[in-house]
């Protein structure tokens, strides 16, 4: 499959505060790639390094082949970026804020525009001040589709939409992606990456500790377990390959990553009244790998 964003030992310290170290991630056609990790891992940095918007202190990076830093403009011209912050113009309308936008990068379609205004549901002739942080929001989103771009870059994309345009959001993407259009996006909504991502990279304190498809990810995760006891909870209680277990609502609960047998032949020797047992959830594997807490 033919790789589309790669970096290599990607690196950038804001003076001797470390923004990101030594990352490496590879981003293939036709992915949705979610990228995750706690505030101030490092996401943001990474994406506006991709974008040449700030300068890697180490290591290099490419997109479609083209080199990050020397060839920006290059890149650009098919990438469609959806900023953490953007830069918006209070006094134009939706209209005009695409119109301007599309005028500088020169493949601006209008009809585009307005066939994703319809679909999320938002009037274009409405000045940008005017907008709630949503529709701000949407058209934010819209500027970043409407020029057929390759390439989708977007820090949260969703923040700020509701539950309904969120679902509306996740369809317009995976469309994209049937389309062989490639997306990187990072988020801190799990369960958007869950369902919509083929891929994940999580990052902290600015190192990738996990990069992997995300039926893999789920795989390799294990299980949640609730064993709720007819009694106090026997001492030593013990089950095989299962670690950190917590109180939740009279349950214990704790992952196990082992054989399903061992854990079962365990749990069979308590006083056991009921059990839960179902495959962890990205929200579960995330708040492992952040067990630690954040930076
Ligand atoms: N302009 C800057 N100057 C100094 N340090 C910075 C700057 N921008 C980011 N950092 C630091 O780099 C690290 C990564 O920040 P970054 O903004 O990339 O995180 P993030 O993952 O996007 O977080 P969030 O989820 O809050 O958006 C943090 O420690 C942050 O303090
Ligand atoms: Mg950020």
């Amino acid at each position: 499959m033919e790789t589309i964003i790669q970096t290599t030992n990607l690196t950038k310290f804001y003076g001797k505060n470390r923004g990101i170290s030594d990352v490496n991630i590879t981003v293939r056609k036709g992915d949705i790639f979610g990228f995750l990790g706690p505030n101030g891992a490092g996401k943001s940095t990474t994406i506006r390094t991709l974008l040449d918007f700030i300068r890697p202190t180490g290591g290099s990076a490419t997109i479609f082949g083209l080199d990050c830093q020397k060839e920006s403009l290059a890149i650009r011209r098919r990438v469609g970026y959806i900023p953490a912050e953007a830069n918006l113009y209070g006094h134009m309308t939706g209209w005009k804020y695409l119109e301007y936008l599309g005028g500088i990068r020169g493949r601006y379609d209008p009809e585009s525009a307005h066939k994703y205004a319809e679909r999320f549901g938002i009037r274009l002739d409405r000045r940008m001040r005017e907008y709630s942080s949503g529709m701000r929001q949407k058209v934010i989103i819209i500027q970043a589709l409407m020029s057929d771009p390759d390439l989708v870059i977007m820090d949260e994309p969703t923040k700020g939409l509701d539950p309904l345009v969120q679902q509306t959001f996740m369809d317009v993407i995976r469309e994209e992606a049937a389309r062989g259009k490639t997306i990187f996006m990072s988020s801190h909504v799990l369960s958007e990456v869950e369902k919509v991502c083929n891929r994940v990279a999580i990052i902290r304190n600015g190192l990738i500790v996990a990069e992997e498809d995300m039926e893999s990810l789920k795989r390799k995760s294990g299980k949640v377990i609730e064993v709720k006891f007819r009694g106090a909870k026997p001492e030593p209680f013990i089950v095989a390959g299962a670690g950190n277990v917590a109180k939740l609502d009279g349950y214990y609960k704790m992952t196990a990553t082992g054989d399903i047998r061992s854990v079962l032949r365990d749990l069979a020797a308590f006083d056991v009244e009921d059990v839960n047992i179902h495959p962890m959830t990205l929200d579960d594997i995330f708040m492992q790998y952040y067990a630690a807490g954040g930076k």
